[in-house]
């Protein structure tokens, strides 16, 4: 087993023994890819929806925020082509009988291609020294010249095949390369197939007859449906927002990776209305404003990246993903997309009811373009997890699983720990509780020793840890502990919430941001 795997399973049994995310249905054997959010791992998915409504909403005079249903009308999943075209291009091998994405078999061969050009150039980069110049390596170096070659000729094909629908020319391009299964070994592949991942249910009608209905696939639909009613009910003028928070549904063959990929998760989505033709100065907008917003977090700078796509949707005239370096490598963690007028233009036909704007500056009516930003909520939770765990081995030679949670999202702020359980503290410790507890989320604790009292609060990421002790009944004072550093310091009582607040509240992040 490699060492991802090996974090992935240390993160997972982690979230489950400290109650971020259990197994769905664990007591009748699990319900594969579901999970269950337990009481800290809702406090942290609370935290990071706040971080992103206020962000959009309230930091932008021009967005607003809007929750449609999970159940619409059938015609809008036709309008939107999911209907047609929300399909996944899958392979079996036929010894393991596991099921792939081709296309995303094909981009992990792209990838250990990638990585032979990444370490070609760190080893000239360390023979080289200072007068390495890396533009003038990677445009001479014979090897790293081939692999290059080599990247952009199975990415046309791919391109190709994909936007033809050629699933016999994508075949062929898993069987010339080589691809083989990662767990049988063996290259013995079916044909490749299209599979719709809309889920599908019936609604009972007046007459009795049932008709289909999907679980939505995306919340953007319910955005776009609801454009002239947001549009017109809060005067809106282009360019404007709209953003959802909610669940959606799909059907994925290949749902694995803990909550990474699963069949029912959470996203949160904005889409900007703009004029025609400004949309690739909101994509470029948005691409970077998004970007900002994940390292605002100061979780690493260098655990992001862009990644443009090679195939586009069939609404999108530009998209790029941000990827994260999650436990299994750098993968997708947020898309923003070009989305032209093609969904409004959609509904537009398909219900027979305009869906245009008078702009009243260029006095004319045009349907808007979109720019849509689109994250999951689930991934976003796994980023943090996952950049957040660590063990580490302390300076008195103990050992501590800390998460390092930004103290803005942690689930609790701060631990409230009377020294010992007599000479009156646990009774001071519960008054000041009682009182934090109206302004952050807290915790109290007085079971065990003071230092496993702390290893527990550093295992759910609490930032803060106050100890009541006999100074505090004298001096109404407090230590402070900081999670990270655990260094100490004493604080008055008085001053315990400014200083608490200041340094956990979403406040701080959007400040940072703007
Ligand atoms: N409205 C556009 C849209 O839905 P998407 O890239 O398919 O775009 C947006 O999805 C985000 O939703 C992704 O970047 C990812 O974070 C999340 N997501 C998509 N499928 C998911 C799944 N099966 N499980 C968890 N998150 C998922």
């Amino acid at each position: 087993m490699s060492a991802q795997d090996d974090f992935l399973k240390t993160i997972i049994s982690h979230s489950k023994e400290y109650g971020f995310i259990f197994p769905s249905s664990e007591i009748y054997d699990g319900l594969s890819a579901t999970y269950d959010y337990g009481q800290y791992g809702k406090e942290l998915k609370n935290n990071i929806e706040e971080y992103w409504w206020k962000s959009m909403v309230r930091m932008h005079d021009n967005i607003v925020g809007i929750d449609s249903a999970i159940f619409m009308h059938p015609t809008v999943w036709k309008a939107s082509g999911h209907v047609d075209a929300f399909n996944d291009p899958l392979i079996d091998n036929k010894d393991s009988k596991k099921r792939y994405r081709a296309d995303v078999l094909i981009e992990e061969h792209i990838e250990k291609i990638r990585n032979k050009v990444h370490k070609e150039v760190e080893k000239a980069a360390k023979r080289f020294g200072d007068a390495f110049n890396m533009n003038q390596f990677r445009s001479t170096n014979p090897r790293v010249v081939e692999y290059d070659r080599q990247i952009e000729e199975i990415e046309n094909r791919m391109r190709q095949a994909l936007e033809s629908g050629d699933l016999q020319a994508l075949k062929q391009l898993i069987l010339d390369l080589e691809i083989a299964d990662p767990i049988s070994g063996t290259r013995n592949w079916t044909d490749v197939r299209q599979f719709n991942l809309m889920f599908a249910t019936e609604l009972g009608s007046v007459s009795g007859e049932a008709s289909v209905i999907y679980l939505r696939p995306e919340t953007a639909q319910g955005t776009y449906i609801n454009f002239l009613n947001v549009q017109r009910s809060g005067r809106m003028k282009i360019p404007f927002g709209i953003c959802q928070i909610g669940k959606a549904f799909r059907n994925e063959i290949i749902a694995r990776q803990f909550i990474f990929r699963m069949r029912e998760f959470e996203q949160m989505e904005m889409q900007f209305f703009v004029r025609p033709g400004e949309e690739m100065e909101w994509y470029s907008y948005w691409k970077e404003a998004r970007m900002k917003w994940h390292r605002n977090l100061g979780m690493g700078d260098g655990l992001y990246r862009y990644h443009d796509h090679i195939k586009l949707a069939h609404y999108a005239n530009a998209a790029c993903d941000i990827e994260f370096d999650f436990p299994m490598g750098f993968k997708e963690l947020e898309g923003i997309h070009s989305r032209t007028d093609f969904d409004l233009k959609a509904h537009e036909k398909y219900s027979g009811r305009k869906q245009q704007y008078f702009d009243a500056e260029l006095n004319q009516n045009y349907i808007p373009y979109v720019v849509e930003t689109a994250i999951g909520l689930d991934r976003m939770f796994m980023s943090v997890l996952s950049a957040s765990y660590a063990d580490e081995k302390l300076s008195d030679g103990s050992e501590r699983t800390v998460m390092r949670i930004p103290a803005q999202l942690a689930p609790v702020k701060i631990a409230v720990l009377p020294l010992v359980k007599k000479d009156g503290m646990p009774e001071k410790a519960l008054e000041v509780y009682h009182k934090l507890k109206l302004e952050v989320n807290c915790q109290y604790d007085d079971k065990d020793a003071i230092g496993r009292r702390y290893r527990r609060q550093d295992a759910i990421g609490t930032p803060y840890c106050i100890t009541i002790d006999q100074e505090t009944l004298d001096k109404q004072t407090v230590t402070l502990r900081e999670r990270d550093s655990m260094q100490q310091e004493r604080i008055g009582i008085e001053n315990l919430v400014s200083t608490v607040t200041e340094k956990t509240s979403i406040t701080k992040l959007l400040t940072k941001l703007s």
